[in-house]
């Protein structure tokens, strides 16, 4: 029989992974070796989906906390892992609930959209969770003309762009997406004129204005997939390369900055992933009285998608 040492680290997180009936969930920003074990790989949207229709007994997300959340919120009865527990989203920590709740009560007219990238709690305070992906048609289907969108202003305002719906905004943002300049664009569209440009909804209007089209993650990954796209210049998390050159040998991406870093998003290892499947640690569980609040608004959003 094989030796404990004798087996690759992926070779063991399959066996431990088959073992315990767990699946693995990888946000397009991992890195790429947790991308590659993973079972599924996706934007938000795609990964709670897959969270809360699976039939395994354990989910090890790879991504971050609010993530981890959203799959406990959807799954219950279900042990979610996170393989660090230090893996959070500072736009998520933008805003909490008491300060959700105070501004609720400045405005007591408006119908809440809360960004998937909050807290349970915050969402718990939520009439309507939405992600990048799906953000337009979630405000767009909206019968009131007063609406609060929080935490992220950048992909509030992208999405007032589109509807043409006016939203009061909380003033959160990604620092990884936020940190990304018109002059940053340009650079690239210099070197690759022929580029096509795409661009998280998460950047800052004035980038946005630069490209072809600002999407979700996977929205992306299926924009670089059409025939008349060879070269793409993406801004967004540089972890999303690795799958698009995985699935798009031949063509060429070009990072809009290669310092687009998520830091949290890097702290999830294989090492650690073995370990959390070993050690069924850290968890991530909501408390049921706020899972039960924060379900209603994250259910509103998938009943639109
Ligand atoms: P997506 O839902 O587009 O994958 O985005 C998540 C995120 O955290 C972007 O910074
Ligand atoms: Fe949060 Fe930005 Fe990291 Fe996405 S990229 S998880 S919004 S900090």
């Amino acid at each position: 029989m094989a030796d404990r040492q004798d087996n690759t680290l992926e070779e063991r997180i399959l066996k431990l992974k088959k073992e315990k009936n767990a699946v693995i969930l990888a946000h397009n920003y991992q890195r790429g070796e947790v991308q590659d074990i993973a079972d599924f790989g996706g934007d938000s949207l795609e990964l709670s989906q897959i969270a809360a229709r699976t039939d395994a007994d354990i989910i090890v997300f790879c991504g971050v906390h609010f993530m981890a959340e959203t799959a406990s919120i959807l799954s219950p009865n279900k042990t979610v892992l996170l393989p660090d527990a230090h893996a959070g989203c500072p736009m998520a920590d933008m805003i909490n609930a008491e300060q959700l709740r105070q501004k609720k009560k400045e405005l007591p007219d408006a119908t809440v959209v809360t960004y998937i990238n909050s807290t349970a709690e915050v969402k718990a305070e939520s009439d309507y969770c939405c992600t990048s992906a799906n953000g337009v048609k979630v405000v767009a289907q909206i019968d009131n003309e007063e609406v609060l969108f929080v935490p992220d202003q950048y992909l509030g305002k992208f999405i007032m762009a589109k509807t043409g719906k006016k939203m009061t905004l909380w003033p959160g943002y990604c620092p990884t997406h936020a940190d990304m300049t018109p002059e940053d664009i340009i650079k690239c569209k210099k070197e690759y004129p022929a580029a096509k440009v795409v661009v998280h909804p998460e950047c800052r209007p004035e980038v946005i204005a630069l490209a072809d089209e600002a999407l979700s993650t996977s929205g992306i990954i299926r924009y670089a997939s059409r025939e008349d796209v060879s070269e793409l210049i993406v801004g967004t998390e540089v972890g999303i390369i690795h799958r698009l050159k995985k699935e798009n040998p031949g063509k060429k991406f070009i990072p809009v900055s290669e310092k687009a870093i998520c830091y949290n998003m890097k702290y999830i290892t294989l090492d650690k992933v073995l370990r959390s499947l070993e050690t069924m640690t850290p968890e991530v569980k909501v408390p049921e009285e706020i899972r039960v609040k924060a379900r209603a608004a994250v259910d509103r959003m998938l009943a639109i998608v």
